[in-house]
């Protein structure tokens, strides 16, 4: 194809993918994205914002197929408006949108809805277009399984079954589609195997040699799911590589990925190699996490600065954010650090009356329907503010502005302070290997 091809979202998990395809199959590639990232040689990247509007149409001029790979928690709708009315005003390009199999049945709230609709927009844009809708891909399987099983006892919602695929594969038959003639909505596609969650979740245990008891835990007003809404229907096309496969690459490259690292001066705290046999410190059970403080608290050893986060704490409460919330973001916080001590965060709120199912699914908590647009809005700045290091833009304007537009400047200020309170505490208890005083059962 001699006219470029624009692939929006293209420094995405997808989006890297279908370009390095197109480059294999000798095209001319665009990216399209809001944060300028390294992209391959002989691309060329466009900054825009899809939602804004704001510099799309460069992006899409001349451009003969377009690869709609972007997407945001929220306003995929509203991106999908602008990039259509950008590419019309511009020229014909085919269009061609990646969507989920069977959001049509669960596209009552969030994200789904918000996909169905942009869904919508491609298909009365006027434009060539051409729809694939497809199921999870390995990578997010993975990456929830890892969130699932950092603590001894992983949940998973009962009786979810799914047929999760490679991306690689789906990037293929993308740029497949792109290169051919528009085809309205192709059909489906899928992985090889159907499984359920549980089933994904013991085949990384045992691909990473972890663990953990599995406990599927039956979500409320998942009925659709758990009889295959999100399954593909009969015709659909099938990727290529199974979950085990995929599991082995990403282990082996885990491996590797390690075997360079420099050495780890502190301890490991998700080893990635079977337990070594008890030591005299540890259980009869052999329980390689009965673990023993390195020293007194440090808040304990020098009690002015335990007097100081007291106050602190006391203040924080005049910003008159909910405790519910203060809870939720004590328990993200200390999950993505790892501290076994804060996770105790999660009796206190079941205590203060949280329910089951916003506590197992706070780890996943932006594909659930439990939580509140402000608990929402504090539990990304929670992970932003958490995961500062691993962005160039760490609190990105966007869950900056979305936490405003739910806190007043008092519980702003508040969230803030807090967030960073549960930091030092996650701090201190990791790197002294604080004991909880009830330690949870061990498994
Ligand atoms: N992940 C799955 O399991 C799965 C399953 C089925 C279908 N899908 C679909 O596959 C597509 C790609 O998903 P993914 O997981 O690869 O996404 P991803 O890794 O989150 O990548 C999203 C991309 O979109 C860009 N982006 C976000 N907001 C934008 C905006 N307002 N303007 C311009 N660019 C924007 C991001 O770059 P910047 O942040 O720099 O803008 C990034 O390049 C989505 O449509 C998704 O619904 C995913």
């Amino acid at each position: 194809m001699a006219s470029p091809v624009l692939v929006t979202g293209g420094t995405g998990r997808l989006g890297k993918l279908v370009v390095a395809r197109l480059q294999d199959s000798g095209c001319d590639v665009r990216v399209l994205a809001r944060h300028d990232r390294p992209t391959p040689q002989g691309v060329t990247f466009f900054t825009a914002d899809l939602r804004t509007g704001q510099g799309i149409e460069p992006a899409v001029t001349t451009a003969a197929a377009i690869v709609h790979c972007a997407t945001s928690t929220r306003g995929d709708a509203e991106a999908t408006r602008n990039l259509v009315a950008a590419a019309s005003r511009t020229g014909s390009a085919h269009l061609v949108y990646v969507s989920i199999v069977g959001i049509d049945h669960i596209a009552s709230w969030g994200y789904p809805k918000t996909k169905l609709q942009a869904e919508q927009i491609v298909a009365s844009s006027g434009l060539p277009w051409t729809i694939l809708r497809v199921t999870q891909f390995f990578d997010y399987c993975l990456t929830n399984a890892q969130k699932l099983s950092r603590f001894p006892v992983a949940p998973v919602p009962a009786g979810f079954t799914v047929q999760p695929v490679d991306p690689r594969d789906v990037a293929g038959r993308l740029v497949e589609l792109a290169l051919g003639e528009p085809a309205g909505r192709a059909p489906d596609m899928a992985g090889p195997q159907v499984s359920s969650w549980a089933d994904l979740l013991r085949g990384y245990l045992k691909a990473s040699r972890r663990r953990r008891w599995v406990l599927p835990v039956r979500l409320p007003g998942t009925r659709a799911v758990r009889n295959g809404a999100l399954l593909p229907p009969p015709g659909h096309t099938i990727g290529s590589r199974t979950w085990d496969q995929f599991l082995t690459t990403q282990m082996r490259q885990q491996g590797r990925h390690n075997r360079l690292a420099p050495p780890a001066g502190g301890h490991h705290r998700r080893p990635h190699h079977p337990p070594s046999p008890p030591t005299s410190r540890q259980t009869a059970k052999g329980a390689p996490h009965a673990i023993q403080a390195r020293m007194k608290n440090p808040g304990v050893v020098i009690p002015d600065a335990m007097t100081a986060i007291r106050a602190l704490n006391a203040a924080i409460k005049q910003g008159g954010v909910p405790s519910r919330t203060l809870d939720l973001v004590h328990l993200r916080a200390s999950q993505i650090n790892g501290c076994i001590v804060c996770v105790g965060a999660a009796a206190r709120a079941k205590k203060d009356g949280e329910s089951d199912e916003r506590l197992f699914t706070l780890v996943a908590w932006r594909d659930t329907p439990y939580f509140t647009d402000a608990e929402r809005a504090a539990l990304a700045l929670t992970e932003a503010v958490t995961r500062l290091s691993d962005r160039t833009d760490p609190v990105p304007d966007e869950i900056w502005n979305e936490a405003a537009r739910h806190y007043d400047e008092p519980a702003l200020a508040a969230l803030v302070l807090w967030i960073a309170v549960v930091n030092v505490f996650n701090r201190v208890n990791v790197t002294t290997r604080q004991v909880p005083s009830e330690y949870p059962g061990q498994v």
